[in-house]
């Protein structure tokens, strides 16, 4: 079958990879998609959230199946949009529906969905410009830190960790007074949890569900877990802690009643959920739902499943789920990203990218390139994303590790401690 990927980042380039070893793919397009998709399928040059353009671009390719990676699409509705038009409806959508995309689209749509399903959560409150005052005093009586969310998608720059009241006031006025524009007119305040994160991620069709490979990602630029928030540095699979007693405890309180919720709440559901995750001492709370995979833990976790992915979509889209297993690899992975000197604030582009044909044992995922003139450049924040699988974490970073020294492009950074919180948890 063809079959449609939507996106352009190294989530992409590895569902890209996946689907294109299926022996159910035919031919794969990947709507925008970057010099490492292209090494897959065709690209595409049109903007996944264009809907208009992907319904033409669907009819002309003959695609049956479409993939929607990133969260922009889902959140304004392609799942909706193909459902109601008449041409498009028999072509499944792996992804949730608009109302059901909320739980990433709407932090306060989450929260109350997490605290209606009994889903361990930090304790919280949302506030908008006319409840500002109630929210100060709110504010006013928590511990420190303070954690502040802009209601809506605002890149992942959304959520401030505010270490004095003070400070968290004066954020919390200024969000509400558009400092993410118009996706902090409402601001969900809550308690800051002590503890590690990890993340699960599933793929449901609205009724079953199959368990993916946990994943950790690494969200600062600088190494210790310093520095500012970026789209992620790294990621682990699987998480070495994450063990039989944690991850029942992960089903039982945060997986099966999202399940059960999505259909007590008629919301439709065919395609990953991401569970983020804050252990506290042993017990999971929710921190966040995303409705998709994340960016760069795919690329640590697409790499260990051994099952067909496009057979697993179809069972998803024909709500088949309940009869699929999903065989996994037992080795460890681990991916590095390489980033633009800068980021993630000012930083150029168009530097030459060279040393990918010498690397061996590691897959190199694109995520900010381009191909200028028959040459490799950067054109993004986050350029390229290694990954590398062994038979225990500390080989399979040693392997990412070397092959990352071998790339250049003026101005590579890397953190270079992906992982060792892990490791020094188990020392
Ligand atoms: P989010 O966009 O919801 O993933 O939040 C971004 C990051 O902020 C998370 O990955 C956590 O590191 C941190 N964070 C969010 N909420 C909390 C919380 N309640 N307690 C501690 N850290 C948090
Ligand atoms: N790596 C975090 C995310 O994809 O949201």
């Amino acid at each position: 079958m063809n079959i449609l990927l939507l996106g352009s980042g190294g989530r992409e380039h590895a569902l890209a990879r996946s689907i294109a070893q299926s022996k159910l793919c035919s031919q794969l397009f990947i709507a925008p998609g970057n010099p490492g998709t292209a090494q897959h399928g065709k690209n595409i040059l049109l903007s996944p959230t264009d809907f208009d353009a992907i319904k033409k671009c669907c009819l002309e390719n003959k695609i049956e199946l479409v993939v929607v990676g990133p969260e922009d699409p889902l959140v304004k509705g392609i799942y909706d949009f193909f459902i109601s038009d008449i041409e498009l409806k028999k072509i499944p959508v792996i992804g949730p529906s608009k109302d059901a995309a909320q739980l990433e689209g709407s932090k306060a749509f989450a929260k109350e969905f997490m605290l209606k399903h009994n889903i361990p959560t930090a304790a919280y409150q949302s506030f908008d410009v006319n409840s500002l005052e109630k929210g100060v005093e709110f504010i006013r009586a928590l511990n420190t830190p303070v954690v502040l969310k802009a209601d809506g998608l605002a890149a992942g720059k959304g959520v401030l960790i505010c270490k004095t009241l003070d400070i968290a006031e004066e954020e919390f006025r200024n969000m509400l007074h558009g400092k993410f524009g118009s996706a902090s007119e409402r601001v969900v305040v809550e308690e800051f949890l002590h503890g590690i994160e990890m993340s699960v991620f599933i793929l449901s069709d609205g009724l079953n569900y199959l368990l993916l490979p946990t994943a950790k990602d690494y969200k600062k630029i600088g190494e210790g877990d310093t520095g500012l928030n970026t789209g992620g540095m790294g990621a682990i699979s699987p998480v070495p802690f994450a063990d039989d007693l944690l991850m029942k405890k992960i089903v039982g309180q945060m997986i099966q009643p999202t399940i059960d919720g999505l259909q007590e709440d008629k919301l439709v559901y065919k395609g990953f959920i991401y569970f983020g995750l804050m252990i506290v001492n042993g017990e999971p709370f929710m921190i966040e739902y995303n409705c998709r995979m994340g960016d760069p833990e795919t690329e640590a976790v697409l790499p260990r499943i051994e099952s067909d992915l496009v057979e697993l979509f179809l069972a998803t889209a024909n709500e088949k789920l309940s009869v699929k297993k999903i065989s996994i690899s037992s080795k460890y992975c681990a991916t590095i990203v390489l980033t633009s000197g800068g980021y993630p604030e000012l930083y150029e582009k168009g530097k030459t990218i060279s040393g990918i044909e010498s690397i061996k044992n590691s897959v190199v995922f694109h995520a900010g390139t381009t191909m200028t003139n028959g040459e490799l450049q950067t054109s993004g924040g986050r350029v390229l994303a290694i990954t590398s699988l062994g038979n225990t974490l500390e080989e399979a970073l040693k392997i990412s590790k070397s092959n990352a020294e071998k790339i250049q492009f003026e101005e590579k950074y890397f953190r270079h401690d992906i992982g060792f919180d892990v490791l020094n948890l188990k020392n």
